[in-house]
């Protein structure tokens, strides 16, 4: 008797709480706090990491697929490019040193037609992965200079 004397009293202690916490709430921090820490951890993230590009592996895609209409230096002057017209884009003419290594990488995947270019420039990236095309970018960029 005394057992569930106490088992019913300790209910009621429950319900009563619970009771008393309903109808009287404890004071909280204010919900709307503004939380202003996660818009700079996300800014910082950098939209697309690019894994380190490599520009000697990339003079080895240069030369391979590149060179004959590019020619060496990137000057347009490969023996493939005698009968081309246009011309390849000549990388360190003003032109060519404004494109940027998103456009470079473009072109480079998706053939001069993918920005209103001549598509004898072709899209090469059924040939090249895209690390081979970051690495040709990163080359590209070194013969703009
Ligand atoms: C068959 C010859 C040929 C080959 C091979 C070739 N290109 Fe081109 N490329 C061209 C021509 C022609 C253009 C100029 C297109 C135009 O101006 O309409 C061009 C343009 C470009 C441009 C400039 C695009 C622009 O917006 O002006 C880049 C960058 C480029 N090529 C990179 C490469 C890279 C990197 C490779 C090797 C993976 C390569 N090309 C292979 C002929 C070639």
């Amino acid at each position: 008797m005394s057992r569930s004397l106490s088992i019913v009293l300790s209910a009621m202690a429950v319900i009563l709480a619970a009771a008393c916490s309903k109808s009287e709430p404890a004071p909280q921090a204010p919900a709307a706090a503004p939380a202003p820490a996660a818009a700079p951890a996300a800014a910082e993230a950098p939209a697309a990491a690019p894994a380190a590009a490599n520009p000697e592996a990339g003079k080895k895609v240069y030369e391979q697929y590149c060179m004959t209409c590019h020619g060496a230096t990137g000057a347009g002057d490969g023996p493939g490019a005698a009968a081309l017209n246009p011309k390849p884009r000549v990388f360190n003419s003003p032109e060519g040193k404004a494109m940027t290594a998103d456009h470079i990488f473009k072109v480079v995947k998706e053939g001069g037609a993918s920005v209103g270019k001549s598509s004898v420039m072709a899209a090469w990236g059924g040939v090249l992965s895209d690390t081979q095309i970051r690495n040709v970018v990163a080359y590209v960029q070194k013969l703009q200079q």
